[in-house]
C-alpha cells in the first residue's frame, strides 16, 4: 500500500515516543490524526510537525467515547491505530489506581474494539516491560508474564490486562518496550529518566547520583529504533505488509548497569566528578533485559548503540540549554 494512502491515528502524539512516531509517519507520506490531552505531553514536542498539512490534532481524552468514529470524519480512509496515550507515572498509578485502570485498560480495550469493528488494518498498543513484575529470570521472554504474575503497580497490571485482551482477540499487537530513551524524554520518566537526569547533572558539572550500588541493569533502547519497531508491527515496513499480531518484546538484548551508564555519560559530558551513591530505592528491580528474539524473527533489528544514542541525546540537550 502506498504510504500516501495510509492514514493513522496516533494517541499520545504530544508525548515522548508518540511525537517521534507521528513525525516519522508524516515524513513517510502518511496522514496522521494525533490525539493527546497534554497530561504529561507537551505542545513543544509536536513543534516539528504541528503545521504539517497532513497532520490533524485533537486535544482530547482517550477515555471519551467515539474516537475512531471522530477520526474517520476527518479521514474516512483511516487504516492504522497506534495507541500510546497512557498514565505513565508508576507512583501516580499507585495513588490513583481507578483512573489508571480507566485510561490504561478500559480506554485501550474500547479503542481496540472500535478499531476491530471498523475493520481497520492495524492496531498497535504500547505495552510495557512493567507487565513482567519482579521476574528473576533474565533475559525476559514474552511468556514470563501470565495470569499469576504480580505486577508491581496498577500501571503494570493495566498494561498486562490490555495486552492480554489484544493478544487473545487475534487482532492487533502489543509492543512491550523496555527502557526507551532519546530526545524529548522527560527526566521524570520511570523508564529512562535516569539518562536525562545524568545528562543534566553531567552538563552542569555536578556529581551523578546513583541509588544503591549501581549494579542494577537495564535494557536501554533508542526511540528511533522503537519507532521502527512500531512501523514494522503495523506492517508498514519489513518483509510483509501484514500487520503483526500478539505480544512482542522491544529492546536490544544488551544489559547496561547504572554505574556503566554513569561512566558513559560522565565521559560524554566531560564530567570528572566521582558519582554519589544514595541508599537504594524500594521496589527497584535489580535486573531487566529483553529477550527480543521473537520480534527479531519478525524483522526487528535495533541498530543504534547506546554510545551513539547518548551522543544524539546530548546534542539535543545542549540545544535545549541554548
Ligand atoms: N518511555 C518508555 O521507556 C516506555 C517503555 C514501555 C512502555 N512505554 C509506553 O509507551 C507509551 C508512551 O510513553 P512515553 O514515554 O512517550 O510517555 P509520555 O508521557 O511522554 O507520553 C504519553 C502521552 O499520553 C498522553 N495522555 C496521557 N493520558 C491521556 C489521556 N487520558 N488521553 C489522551 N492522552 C493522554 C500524555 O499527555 C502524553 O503525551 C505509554 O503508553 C507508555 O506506557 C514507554
Amino acid at each position: 500500500m502506498e504510504d500516501s494512502r495510509i492514514a493513522c491515528l496516533v494517541t499520545g502524539c504530544a508525548g515522548f515516543i508518540g511525537s517521534h512516531l507521528a513525525e516519522r509517519l508524516l515524513a513517510r507520506g502518511c496522514s496522521v490524526i494525533g490525539v493527546d490531552n497534554l497530561a504529561t505531553g507537551h505542545r513543544r514536542n509536536m513543534a516539528a510537525f504541528a503545521e504539517h498539512p497532513d497532520f490533524t490534532f485533537f486535544e482530547r481524552d482517550v477515555c471519551a467515547p467515539g474516537l475512531v468514529a471522530k477520526a474517520r470524519t476527518v479521514c474516512p480512509r483511516l487504516s492504522h491505530v497506534f495507541h500510546l496515550a497512557a498514565v505513565v507515572s508508576v507512583p501516580y498509578s499507585v495513588d490513583h489506581p481507578r483512573h489508571t485502570m480507566a485510561v490504561n485498560l478500559d480506554a485501550s480495550v474500547s479503542l481496540h474494539e472500535a478499531a476491530r469493528e471498523a475493520g481497520l488494518r492495524a492496531f498497535v498498543f504500547a505495552g510495557s516491560a512493567a507487565e513482567y513484575g519482579e521476574t528473576a529470570t533474565v533475559p525476559i521472554v514474552e511468556g514470563a508474564a501470565g495470569p499469576d504474575t504480580v505486577q508491581q503497580s496498577p500501571y503494570g497490571r493495566a498494561k498486562f490486562l490490555a495486552s492480554a485482551r489484544i493478544a487473545a482477540s487475534g487482532f492487533g499487537v502489543s509492543l512491550r518496550c523496555f527502557n526507551v530513551y532519546g530526545p524529548r524524554q522527560s527526566a521524570s520518566s520511570p523508564y529512562s529518566g535516569v539518562i536525562s537526569l545524568f545528562m543534566e547533572r553531567g552538563l552542569c558539572g555536578r556529581p551523578l547520583t546513583i541509588f544503591g550500588d549501581g549494579g542494577q541493569t537495564r535494557d536501554f533502547v533508542a526511540v528511533s529504533d522503537v519507532v521502527e519497531g512500531y512501523l514494522l508491527a503495523a506492517g508498514l515496513t519489513g518483509p510483509t505488509e501484514t500487520p503483526l499480531a500478539g505480544i512482542f518484546n522491544v529492546g536490544t538484548g544488551h544489559s547496561t548497569s547504572i554505574l556503566e551508564l554513569a561512566r558513559l555519560v560522565a565521559k560524554l559530558t566531560g564530567n570528572d566528578r566521582e558519582p554519589e551513591f544514595l541508599s537504594s530505592r524500594q521496589g527497584d528491580i535489580r535486573h531487566s533485559v529483553a529477550d527480543f528474539s521473537k520480534f527479531a524473527a519478525a524483522g526487528f533489528s535495533p541498530n543504534l548503540s547506546l554510545e551513539k544514542g547518548l551522543a544524539i541525546l546530548l546534542d539535543w540537550q545542549r540545544l535545549q540549554k541554548g
